[in-house]
């Protein structure tokens, strides 16, 4: 028996993907997990992380209906630990190199025995960093004993596991959202920018593909629908996942690429963002999460979002017309 639509499940993409009916998903969009060490990552090594999305686009090819779409978003890895590249030697013109020995910090602990690093490093007159790196020959920030990082691109990765699976590579967009400058490993001494896009890549099964371009308002092709960049606000609040896209996102995406009563898939579900999308434009879903309590967070978003349309259906307003409202308003200025 294949997966129902509207269903959020519980499993693997890679055992659950294949129960979806042939030739059944009109887009399906995920956001899958970064390799940047997040909760839900913690265990998986570089290999079995590119293995993952290379598996899961194969098992694509079968499930998307002729003409339909895949769309990945995801981002370089920015901090890719790289034991084999030299180390840059970074000059500090600015601040000089604290000149407090471990022989200095020895001695003064030999003093001072009851001190902590704290009154050490005010005896010293340096940070309490440096006797902690003096003393233990570490750094809290990795230091100079952490390997290298550099760069790590991952469209060759998406692309060629599309190409390969006979899905061939019809658009990319960069979703540009709030900078973050929570890195401070990565910018204090380097020229190095900080992390503010994303990727979006859009591959296509061939087959029919209808093209209507009277599903977006002139103002909507306009603002978003022909643009190669999206400006959409990333989502602070990480209280209930730590890795959310904007409902922005998928809505974009379903509003260009389906119809009303198409089947869109997630198959990275997280906290419900897609399916929410989904239902909001009057599209089927079906999730597929890993973590049982990311499963139970995406069908109360699901059921928050339904109470919430029949609520404005009671009160006489259309659905969509409210939506629509909300969305116009959020529609990016250039
Ligand atoms: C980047 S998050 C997606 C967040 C989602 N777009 C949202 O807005 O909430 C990736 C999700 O994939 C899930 N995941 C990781 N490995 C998986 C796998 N093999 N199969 C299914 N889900 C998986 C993680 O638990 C995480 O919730």
């Amino acid at each position: 028996m294949s997966l129902a639509v509207n269903q959020i499940y519980h499993g693997d993409a890679r055992t659950l993907l294949p129960q979806i009916a042939p030739d059944s998903i009109a887009c399906s969009i995920w956001s899958p997990p970064y390799h940047l060490g997040k909760a839900y990552e913690q265990d998986v090594t570089y290999t079995e992380w590119v293995d993952l999305l290379q598996e899961v686009i194969r098992l694509h090819y079968a499930l998307l209906k002729p003409g339909g779409f895949l769309v990945v978003n995801i981002a370089d890895i920015l901090c890719f630990p790289d034991p084999s590249m030299p180390r840059i030697q970074a000059a500090n013109v600015r601040r000089q190199r604290c000149d407090v020995t471990r022989e200095d910090v020895l001695a003064a602990r030999a003093s001072y025995p009851h001190y902590n690093r704290y009154q050490l490093a005010e005896l010293l007159g340096c940070s309490e960093q440096t006797i902690d790196r003096r003393l233990n020959g570490n750094n809290i920030r990795g230091g100079k004993y952490a390997p290298q990082t550099r760069v790590q691109l991952v469209s060759q990765i998406i692309e060629q596991a599309a190409t390969a699976a006979n899905l061939y590579l019809y658009d990319r967009r960069i979703w540009v959202k709030d900078p973050a400058w929570e890195n401070s490993q990565w910018h204090s001494l380097s020229y190095r920018a900080i992390d503010e896009f994303e990727y979006l890549f859009f591959f296509w099964k061939p087959g029919i593909t209808v093209v209507d371009r009277s599903k977006l308002t002139s103002e909507e092709w306009a603002a978003w629908g022909s643009r190669a960049v999206w400006t959409i606000r990333s989502v602070r609040a990480n209280d209930d996942h730590e890795a959310k896209f904007p409902l922005e996102l998928p809505r974009r995406v379903i509003k260009l690429l389906t119809f009303p009563g198409d089947t869109v898939l997630d198959c990275f579900m997280g906290s419900g963002t897609t399916a929410v999308a989904a239902l909001q434009q009057g599209r089927q879903y079906i999730g597929i999460e890993l973590l049982p309590h990311y499963v139970e967070l995406a069908r109360q978003s699901c059921a928050a979002e339904m109470r919430r349309a029949a609520m404005v259906q009671e009160m006489g307003g259309t659905h969509q017309a409210e939506i629509d409202a909300v969305q116009l308003s959020l529609l990016d200025k250039h």
